[in-house]
């Protein structure tokens, strides 16, 4: 498969008063085209900075201190975090697209929906009125929505029918990628189906990648065919998403797929957690995972692990499973 987007040691940073705190860690992951990655992991754990960050919408105190994003246009390789200004909204408004967990943070209250999808495509394809009209009213009718709401305005629509006006903004100039940023959390069960659904329709349609993130790995599941799992600014595991479902091998990848409400286990108590994800400023050495870890060993105090390749497809950061894994392969077992 061909690589789309490849972020490479990417570090993001914040300063309080005098202080830099680091809040993206190193996280490196590709995404091939066509493909759907999962990016899960507890509230705060870095997955909307990183989002962000690969579009370079860190503003201070935030920074962007170190790393790669390189986009991977026609054949041409292009690294989004050393364009000019103007080369990288071109991408941005072409190629890469974004929707969030709240559309009224990215629509204009006080101008029509249909007038809010028609100017993406006047600015970014340069459509004519009357065309990017007529394609707005299409693009309503793909979403569900119906293009005789045209005229109607942000507040007039439900939570749910605001993300359909999302995906149509977004899918309007066709991208190559959509980063969906926790697109169905907050919304009903019944609603999340759906909109799930169209994400899927347009995927195959257009045949974009998209990167899904989710705090919720049962919602990432129904989406992602791969699965990366961040923790406190780090990616600890990726992997198929039933690689990630059958041999977990980091315990936080354990503990989040043992906290999924499976068929059959209904009535029972989920498990949670124990435990806080560190605070950013304590965890400069060892594993960030290690005061939660059910099976850390000395070395987690004093040495952070680094992703290694278990199984084909199939990495962690983990010294315990290093030890059984990487133990049981080199003696051939
Ligand atoms: N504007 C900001 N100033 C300082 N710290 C921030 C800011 N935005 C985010 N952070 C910190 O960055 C970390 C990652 O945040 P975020 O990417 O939003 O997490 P997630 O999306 O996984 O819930 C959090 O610990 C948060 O406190
Ligand atoms: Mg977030």
């Amino acid at each position: 498969m061909k690589t789309l987007l490849e972020v490479e040691n990417l570090q993001t940073q914040f300063t309080l008063g005098k202080t830099a705190i680091p809040v993206i860690k190193g996280v490196s992951f590709s995404i091939a085209e066509g493909e759907v990655l999962g990016l899960v992991g507890e509230s705060g754990s870095g997955k909307t900075i990183t989002s962000l960050s690969i579009m370079r919408l860190i503003d201070p105190p935030g920074e962007i201190t170190g790393g790669k994003v390189i986009f991977h246009d026609s054949d041409r390789q292009i690294d989004l975090l050393r364009q000019s200004d103007k080369e990288l909204e071109n991408i941005l408004g072409n190629r890469i697209a974004m929707i969030f967990q709240d559309p009224m943070t990215s629509l204009n209250p006080v101008l029509t929906i249909g007038f809010q999808i028609a100017e993406t495509l006047r600015v970014h394809r340069r459509f004519s009125r009357r065309d990017a009209k007529q394609k707005a009213t299409d693009l309503l009718e793909k979403v569900g929505i119906g293009g005789h709401r045209l005229y109607d305005y942000p507040h007039e629509f439900s939570g749910g029918m605001r993300q359909r006006v999302m995906i149509a903004m977004a899918i309007a100039c066709e991208p190559k990628l959509l980063i969906a940023d926790e697109p169905t959390t907050g919304l009903d069960v019944t609603i999340q189906a759906q909109i799930l659904n169209l994400l899927r329709k347009f995927q195959h349609e257009l045949g974009m990648s998209i990167i899904f993130i989710s705090h919720d790995l049962g919602v990432v599941a129904k989406l992602a065919d791969r699965v990366a799992v961040m923790y406190a600014g780090r990616i600890v595991e990726t992997a198929s998403v039933k690689d990630i479902f059958e041999r977990p091998q980091h315990p936080y990848t354990q503990a989040l797929v043992s906290s999924i409400p499976r068929l059959g286990f209904r009535g029972k108590r989920l498990r949670t957690i124990p435990g806080v994800q560190p605070r950013l400023r304590e965890n400069s050495i060892g594993c960030s995972f290690y005061p939660r870890c059910d099976h850390r060993i000395g070395i987690c105090a004093i040495e952070t692990p680094v992703l290694e390749e278990f199984f084909p497809q199939q990495s962690a950061a983990c010294f315990v499973a290093q030890t059984k894994v990487g133990g049981r392969l080199r003696s051939g077992q």
